[in-house]
C-alpha cells in the first residue's frame, strides 16, 4: 500500500525562539530545526539558517559570506565617505567586520595582547574590584545576582584590561554598553539610531583616553600595546584602536552577561559538582562549555550576509539575505552528546566550538573564561550555603538569548 507523506508543519510551527515554550525548554525546537535540513529558509527572521556542524565549521573557517552588517539586503545604505560620522569611520573604515586582508592584519598584530600571561596579569587586575563589588554587597539574606554582580562584571574588566581610567567610567558606561544595538539585525531602525549616537558619544571618550594616553608614560594594558603596534605596523591606525575597543565592549559585555547568570544557575541546581568545576581555571573552562551546552541558551546564532547570488548547500541565495550559523541547536542532540540532559562539568568536548573556529575565533575566550572563574569563585567562597530563592523568570523581550528578569538567590547566611 502507498503511504502518502503527511505535510510537515511549517518550520516556525516547531521553532520559535520567541515562544514561551522555547524560554522553559529550548531543546526540543533546537532539535527539530536540526534535522528540518542543512540549510532552512526561516520566514519571521527573513534569514536562512544552517544547522549541522561540520557546514557551519566549513563557512567559518573559510569565510565565503561577509560578516559585514552594511552587506545585508535590510541595512541602511552604506553612507559615501564624506559623510561619515565617527560611528562609521569605527565601523567601516576599519572594521574588524568588513575587509577579510584587513581583519586579518589586525587579528594578527593583536594576538599577543590576548595571550595566557597577559590574562594572568589582567586577572590580576580584576580581582580587587570583583573583591570590592562583594564588599559592597554585604552579606545580604537574598539579593539579585544581575543587577549587584553580573551587571557590573563586564564593564569593569573590559575597560581594566584595556586601561580606560575610572574617571571616565560613569559617562563611558552611559554610552558604550548599547553599542551592539547599532548592528542589532532584529530590532527598530529607531532604537539602531539612538545606539549610533551613543557610540559616537562613545568613540569621542575613547579618542579623549588615547589621547590622554599618547602623553603619558607607556603602561602595562591593550591601550599601551595597541599605541605600540599602531608606531609599528603600516596600515594599523587610531581608527583601528577605536574599533578594537569598541569591538571588545561590544563582543565581550552581552555574552559574559548571559553566561554569568547561567554559570550561576547551573552551579547551583547541581551543587555537588562546583568543587570541581571551581577547582582550577582549567576545570572552569571545561565546565563553562558544559554549562552553555546545558543552557542552550543561544536564540540567534551567528550572523553572515551573501556577498552574491550564489549557491548553498544546494538552495539559491540571493545577495544580501542573511544566513544564520546556529552551532548551539545540537546541543542536546544524542548523536553529539551521550545523555544529553545530564549536566556534566567533566564533559569532554571535541569539537571545541564554543568560541568559534577558523579566522574569526574569539578574541576574548580567555578572558571571557577567566573573568568567569574569578567571579564564580569569589562568590561560592563567600556564601558557602548559597541557594536559588526561586525558579527565575525568563526575560521573553531578550532577541539573542534566553535570560533571566532577575536572579534572586538566597545566601543562608547562618545557616552552618
Ligand atoms: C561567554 C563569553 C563569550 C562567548 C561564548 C564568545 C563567543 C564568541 C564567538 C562564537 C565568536 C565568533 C562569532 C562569529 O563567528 O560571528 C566570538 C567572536 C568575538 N569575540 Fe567572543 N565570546 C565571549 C566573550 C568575549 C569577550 C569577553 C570578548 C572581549 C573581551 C570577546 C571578543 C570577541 C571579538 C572581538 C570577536 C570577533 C572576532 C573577529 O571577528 O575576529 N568575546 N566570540
Amino acid at each position: 500500500m502507498n503511504q502518502i507523506a503527511e505535510p510537515r508543519p511549517p518550520i516556525e510551527a516547531v521553532f520559535n525562539p520567541h515562544s514561551p515554550e522555547y524560554l522553559d525548554n529550548p531543546a526540543s525546537q533546537c532539535l527539530a530545526l536540526l534535522h528540518r535540513g542543512r540549510l532552512v529558509w526561516y520566514e519571521p527572521w527573513q534569514a536562512w539558517m544552517m544547522t549541522q556542524l561540520p557546514d557551519i565549521m566549513n563557512y567559518w573557517k573559510n569565510e565565503p559570506l561577509s560578516s559585514d552588517f552594511y552587506d545585508w539586503e535590510f541595512a541602511p545604505p552604506r553612507p559615501p565617505e564624506d559623510q561619515w560620522s565617527n560611528f562609521e569611520r569605527a565601523m567601516i573604515g576599519h572594521s574588524l567586520l568588513a575587509d577579510h586582508d584587513h581583519h586579518r592584519l589586525i587579528r594578527k598584530v593583536v594576538s599577543p595582547a590576548f595571550s595566557r600571561n597577559v590574562v594572568d596579569n589582567i586577572q590580576r587586575k580584576i580581582e580587587p574590584d570583583v573583591k570590592r563589588l562583594f564588599d559592597e554587597l554585604g552579606k545580604p539574606e537574598t539579593f539579585d545576582y544581575l543587577s549587584e554582580v553580573a551587571q557590573h562584571i563586564p564593564f569593569i574588566s573590559i575597560t581594566r584590561m584595556v586601561g580606560v581610567p575610572e574617571k571616565y567610567w560613569p559617562d563611558f558606561k552611559k554610552v558604550v554598553l548599547s553599542f551592539t544595538e547599532t548592528w542589532n539585525p532584529t530590532i527598530s531602525e529607531e532604537r539602531r539610531e539612538a545606539a549610533r549616537q551613543d557610540c559616537n558619544r562613545a568613540i569621542d571618550i575613547i579618542k579623549e583616553v588615547i589621547a590622554e594616553r599618547r602623553l603619558a608614560p607607556e603602561q602595562d594594558d591593550f591601550l599601551s600595546t595597541l599605541l605600540r603596534v599602531e608606531a609599528t605596523t603600516d596600515g594599523f591606525e587610531e581608527g583601528d584602536i577605536i574599533t578594537l575597543i569598541l569591538a571588545l565592549i561590544g563582543a565581550g559585555a552581552d555574552t559574559t552577561l548571559v553566561a554569568q547568570q547561567w554559570s550561576v544557575y547551573c552551579l547551583l541546581k547541581h551543587k555537588e559538582q562546583i568543587p570541581v568545576a571551581l577547582e582550577t581555571p582549567e576545570s572552569f573552562a571545561n565546565a563553562f562549555h558544559e554549562i552553555h551546552r546545558w543552557a542552550a541558551a543561544g536564540k540567534m546564532g551567528f550572523a553572515r550576509y551573501a556577498p552574491s547570488d550564489m549557491d548553498i548547500l544546494g538552495h539559491q541565495v540571493r545577495k544580501g539575505q542573511m544566513v544564520l550559523l546556529m552551532p548551539h541547536l545540537r546541543y542536546h542532540d544524542p548523536e553529539a552528546f551521550e545523555n544529553p540532559e545530564v549536566f556534566d562539568v567533566s564533559r569532554q568536548f571535541d569539537p571545541d566550538i564554543l568560541f568559534g573556529y577558523g579566522p574569526r575565533y574569539c578574541i576574548g575566550a580567555a578572558l571571557a573564561k577567566r573573568q568567569l572563574y574569578l567571579t564564580m569563585t569569589e562568590l561560592f567562597s563567600r556564601f558557602p550555603n548559597l541557594q536559588l530563592a526561586e525558579e527565575p523568570e525568563r526575560d521573553e523581550q531578550d532577541h539573542n538569548a534566553i535570560v533571566f528578569k532577575k536572579l534572586l538567590l538566597r545566601t543562608g547566611q547562618g545557616d552552618d
